[in-house]
């Protein structure tokens, strides 16, 4: 929520900040600004409501004067409305600086109230601004030392916070500070830049340093200090940033979505790479954490969103595989109802940004309780995977769409090599199931593909045909389940229809009653091989909808015929052991929830309301 971008070096940074913004603008997309020191070193800052195409247009008619040191940042409104005046960035000190905030600044009012009173004056509603003017007067306090002005602010502030500041007196710094929101440093030669994640540098640098927790970081074109917030130097984390810019450009795609669905097969492909040796499973990163499996009573998957459905899909997995309860929780819900967690329970976390303020809390909650805790994460040098006492990372790539597709196969991917390696070490996985497991996780990416070259324009065609649709219903049993609930989010979450997912044995509990004629409903059948009860369960299922009207769309394995006669549609997958089918299931509902809203004209990247990294609780 919210990106943030800084740069010092020799270039001029007003089209470095702007292309950062550009690939963070998934973060936030309600206004956005810039602010640069000149080469007179007077600081120009210029901010607009809306996309960052507004502040582009605003710059073309009226140049900043250029400058090489800046900041950026796309805004995702937390206090005050998306107008001009309260986007970022914020000036204080007679407006010779200027800050950039991502987070909720809890105590703010408080902040203000002080400020107020000494006679300082506001222009925007926001808690950025609190902070800005905080610092312009430790500014003063601390005679002109910016990074001591900075670590008395951090210490003021509570709540969730990354800020970045620079300061006329100081052209060629940037000083940034971060607590519970992200920040990350790229290193570049004779330059080096700041950012909310590595994709606002990417394109100029993969050498990065991972910012901790409270940490304060200066850089400047040939250094960069990293000190806790009373001024101690610490040695950041460097890492290699595994993809290049290419790989978070749209390339030929008609948006971010369509290329990251057209990825679902490498996404899976590049999440079992390297983890099957010999036939078995082996996670690298999980050499030498045994005791994170074999002492525990109990797995609690912790998530938000898509990764929560992902999540439930594992939850099917590791207990049938490892044979250990597992329950999944939504991660806000976790923290505030005194969970039971011991040291005998393993807390995997699930997020495609590893940012997730919900997820992150929770997974600090566990650790606090004293559990075990595991990430399964997109994302390099992210918080949560630090936070926690081991990471699977998932390698589905940058995913830079709101709504998560890629990353859902990934994830379910990796909870699955979790299953087996967790099952393997307890003994409860025979070794001909784990063989056939394995095979059949190898064999999903051309599946996958074979969804999308045979089907996605049949469903595309279905979608532009039902784009006046007011509701659609999804429906799935077992591991079905998930995937109708997570069908049904991405429609809700692109195409603003009404829409929601079922476990199809309830709907005669309750919901049953929304089935009007005409009703959509999708329904993920069971394999009739594979899972014979459940398909003939299925099947009455349907009836009992169709003899109220509803118009069925199968989601069906190739050469199931007996569905045939109780569906309206039927959209083929290729066929699948029942534990894998959701890979394959929900890459239908991916491309239906994706076709139609192209279908009624909305941007499927940048859905009004949301934002990709939900940093705020
Ligand atoms: C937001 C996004 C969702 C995402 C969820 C969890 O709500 O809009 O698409 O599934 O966050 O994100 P995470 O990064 O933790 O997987």
């Amino acid at each position: 929520m919210c990106g943030i971008v800084g740069y010092v070096g020799p270039r001029e940074s007003q089209p470095i900040l702007m292309s950062g913004l550009a690939r963070l603008e998934y973060r936030g997309y309600d206004s956005a600004g810039i602010a640069v020191i000149d080469g007179e070193g007077s600081l120009g800052m210029r901010k607009r409501a809306g996309k960052l195409a507004r502040l582009s247009e605003s710059l073309d008619e009226a140049p900043l004067g250029a400058g090489t040191t800046g900041i950026g940042h796309t805004r995702w409104a937390t206090h005050g409305g998306p107008t001009d005046g309260n986007a970022h960035p914020h000036l204080a000190d007679d407006d010779k600086l200027a800050l950039i905030h991502n987070g909720i600044i809890e105590n703010f009012s408080e902040l203000k109230a002080e400020l107020l009173e000494q006679g300082f004056a506001f222009r925007s509603d926001t808690d950025t601004e609190v902070a800005a003017v905080l610092l312009g007067r430790e500014y003063r306090a601390h005679e002109g030392d910016l990074e001591a002005a900075f670590r008395a602010v951090a210490r003021r502030l509570d709540g969730a916070f990354t800020l970045l500041a620079m300061h006329e007196d100081h052209p060629g710094l940037v000083v940034g500070a971060r607590r519970n929101s992200p920040l990350v440093i790229g290193l570049g030669e004779g330059e080096n830049f700041l950012g909310s994640d590595v994709a606002a540098f990417v394109e100029h640098t993969r050498h990065a340093l991972a910012i901790g927790q409270d940490e304060i970081v200066s850089i400047r074109p040939d250094s960069v200090r990293v000190t806790d917030f009373d001024g101690n130097v610490v040695e950041p984390q460097s890492f290699e940033v595994s993809w290049d810019a290419a790989a978070a450009d749209k390339g030929g795609w008609s948006s971010f979505m369509a290329k990251e669905v057209s990825e679902e097969p490498e996404a899976v492909a590049n999440t079992v790479m390297g983890r099957i040796h010999d036939g078995a499973i082996v996670i690298p990163e999980l050499e030498g954490l045994d005791e994170l499996f074999t002492g525990i009573d109990r797995i609690t998957i912790l998530a938000c969103g898509t990764a929560y459905y992902s999540s439930l899909v594992g939850k099917y997995a590791i207990e049938q595989w490892a044979r250990i309860p597992v329950d999944v929780e939504l991660a806000h819900e976790f923290r505030y109802r005194d969970p039971i967690i011991t040291e005998r329970t393993l807390v995997v976390s699930v997020s495609q940004s590893g940012e997730t303020m919900d997820t992150l809390m929770a997974v600090k909650e566990a650790a606090r309780l004293g559990a075990k805790t595991l990430s399964i994460c997109n994302t390099q040098g992210a918080t949560i995977p630090r936070e926690s006492d081991a990471v699977v990372y998932t390698h589905a790539g940058p995913e830079v769409a709101v709504a998560s597709t890629k990353a859902f196969v990934a994830q379910i991917t990796a909870l699955y090599l979790l299953a087996l390696h967790v099952g393997r070490l307890r003994g409860t996985l025979a070794p001909s199931i784990a063989d056939e497991a394995i095979e059949q996780l190898e064999t999903m990416p051309g599946k996958i593909q074979w969804i999308l070259d045979n089907e996605q324009e049949r469903i595309e065609q279905l979608a532009h045909w039902m784009a006046d649709t007011r509701s659609v219903l999804f429906l799935g049993r077992h591991v079905g389940y998930p995937i109708a609930l997570e069908g049904a989010l991405k429609l809700k979450e692109i195409s603003y229809i009404h829409a929601e997912g079922f476990a199809a044995g309830e709907l005669k509990h309750g919901p049953i009653a929304l089935i009007e004629p005409g009703q959509p409903v999708f329904v993920l059948v069971p394999s009739p091989r594979g899972a014979a009860t459940m398909h003939a369960k299925v099947i009455s299922n349907i009836e009992e909808i169709r003899a109220r009207g509803a118009r069925i769309i199968a989601i069906a394995e190739e050469g199931d015929a007996a569905v045939l006669p109780h569906a309206d549609e039927v959209l083929r997958i290729p066929l699948a052991s029942p534990l894998f089918e959701p890979l394959l299931a929900v890459v239908p509902l991916h491309i239906f929830a994706m076709g139609l809203a192209t279908a009624k004209g909305l941007d499927v990247d940048q859905p009004r309301n949301l934002a990709k990294s939900v940093t705020v609780e």
